[in-house]
């Protein structure tokens, strides 16, 4: 049978970094209508997380600009988080997938955050076009 969507929200919001915490508390707020244990919510923020701030420091490097996140719950005690931006967009979404890839050169990021949000998921999806954006999207469901 396929699952049915029970409850969904939208919110856009400018990439400012002060906005990270705000959409991480956002999301797991809406979240806790399939009343995750602590280990969910725990994911369920770091996801979030590291897409935004993705969108922030990539996607409008030196600019500003809308990030788009959208939640929907299932029936089944599934959700689907999605993140998305109109950026600068990612050349090679393979190579960015891989753990340790970063093009920032402060030395600040690790380049883990997509190996991050796709262990803490059950699906991760990237799709982005240069000069256009992109839109990451992560399932999970529930225990
Ligand atoms: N929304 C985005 N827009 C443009 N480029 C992106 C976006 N998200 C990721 N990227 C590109 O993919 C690379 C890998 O992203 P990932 O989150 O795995 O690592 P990171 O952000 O570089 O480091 P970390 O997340 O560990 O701090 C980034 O360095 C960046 O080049
Ligand atoms: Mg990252």
């Amino acid at each position: 049978m396929k699952r049915k969507a029970i409850n969904e929200m939208k919110m856009i919001f400018l990439s400012d970094s002060k906005n990270e915490s705000f959409a991480r508390s956002a999301v797991t707020a809406f979240a806790a209508q399939l009343d995750p244990d602590m280990e969910e919510l725990a994911d369920i923020r770091t996801t979030v997380s590291e897409a935004v701030t993705n969108s922030i420091l990539h996607g409008y490097r030196g600019t500003s600009g809308k990030i788009t996140v959208e939640v929907k719950l299932f029936d089944d005690r599934s959700l689907r988080i999605r993140v998305s931006d109109r950026g600068c967009g990612i050349e090679d979404v393979e190579q960015a997938m891989q753990p340790l890839f970063t093009t920032d050169k402060s030395g600040e990021r690790g380049g883990m955050g997509f190996a991050i949000m796709k262990s803490f998921s059950d699906s991760l999806s990237v799709k982005s076009k240069p000069g256009v954006g992109t839109v990451v999207t992560v399932t999970k469901r529930l225990k």
